[in-house]
């Protein structure tokens, strides 16, 4: 069976200047040791304007935390005032970009299609996408988790092939979990992230057994062991919880 490495991503949304982005790598740098970095994949993803400065701490303290970013626009470059492009990251030596989250699709209003020409665009530019599927409460209540989930994969994948398909990274976010303290249950989560594995598997064949599956809502130190026991959970998206440099260590060192 194939092994994948578990990640765990902070999503820190529009939280955190850069001077404080500064002190919370650090923090979390001091909280992690060379045994949590190769049991875990561990990627933050801070607002734009702390990109540069994350980076520098990275690198400066030769330090194993990866940086994504929240958000991306599709195009190269040219007149599209206040987005930033794939290029753009990818030279912050960003690796992974978070796209299609809930929140960029309700109050920014972004679409399968759009989420789709993101995706490819971070593929483009050699960078990993975290592509976030998820239900909202009224379409779980009325049995239509799976089939939202379900075309919001194969619409956001449409058109991704091979190895593309094989390194992608979908986090499966309830929307009624995001924020709320109410998670899913592990075994809701783990059935749904298995539902994702298999929607994979049904566009790309091989790839649906190397893709890293996520979940994410109200990821916390007291949950995360539970999720991760699931066999198609390989990790978590973690908003609030990533915001304490204490917590979110806890959260990745789930086996402690
Ligand atoms: P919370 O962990 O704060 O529920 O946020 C989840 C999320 O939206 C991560 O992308």
């Amino acid at each position: 069976m194939m092994t994948r490495k578990s990640l765990i991503v902070g999503n820190w949304k529009m939280n955190s200047s850069h001077l404080e982005t500064i002190q919370m790598v650090q923090k979390l740098s001091y909280r992690l040791d060379v045994g949590d970095y190769s049991r875990v994949e561990v990627v933050i993803c801070p607002p734009f304007t702390s990109l540069r400065s994350a980076q520098t701490v990275i690198e400066t303290d030769h330090l194993s935390i990866r940086l994504g970013a929240q958000n991306v626009d599709w195009h190269d470059n040219g007149a599209f005032t206040g987005e930033i492009a794939p290029s753009m990251l990818s030279k912050l030596s960003v690796r992974y970009v978070i796209v299609g989250h809930s929140e960029r699709r309700q109050i920014f209003g972004e679409t399968d299609e759009t989420v789709n020409r993101k995706l490819k665009a971070v593929l483009a530019a050699g960078m990993t996408p975290i592509l976030c599927v998820g239900e909202t409460e009224q379409e779980r209540d009325a049995d239509q988790a799976e089939s939202r989930v379900a075309s919001q994969i194969a619409e956001g994948l449409a058109g991704v092939s091979g190895d593309h398909l094989a390194s992608t990274v979908i986090a499966y976010e309830p929307i009624w979990a995001i924020g709320t303290g109410k998670t899913a249950s592990s075994d809701d989560a783990g059935s749904m992230c298995t539902l994702v594995r298999t929607t994979v598997e049904s566009v790309g064949h091989a790839a649906g057994e190397s893709v890293r599956v996520l979940y994410g809502g109200s990821v916390n130190p007291g949950n995360i062991a539970g999720l991760m026991a699931k066999r198609d959970i390989d990790g978590a998206l973690v908003g609030g919880a990533s915001l304490d440099p204490d917590s979110f260590a806890s959260v990745v060192r789930f086996w402690v």
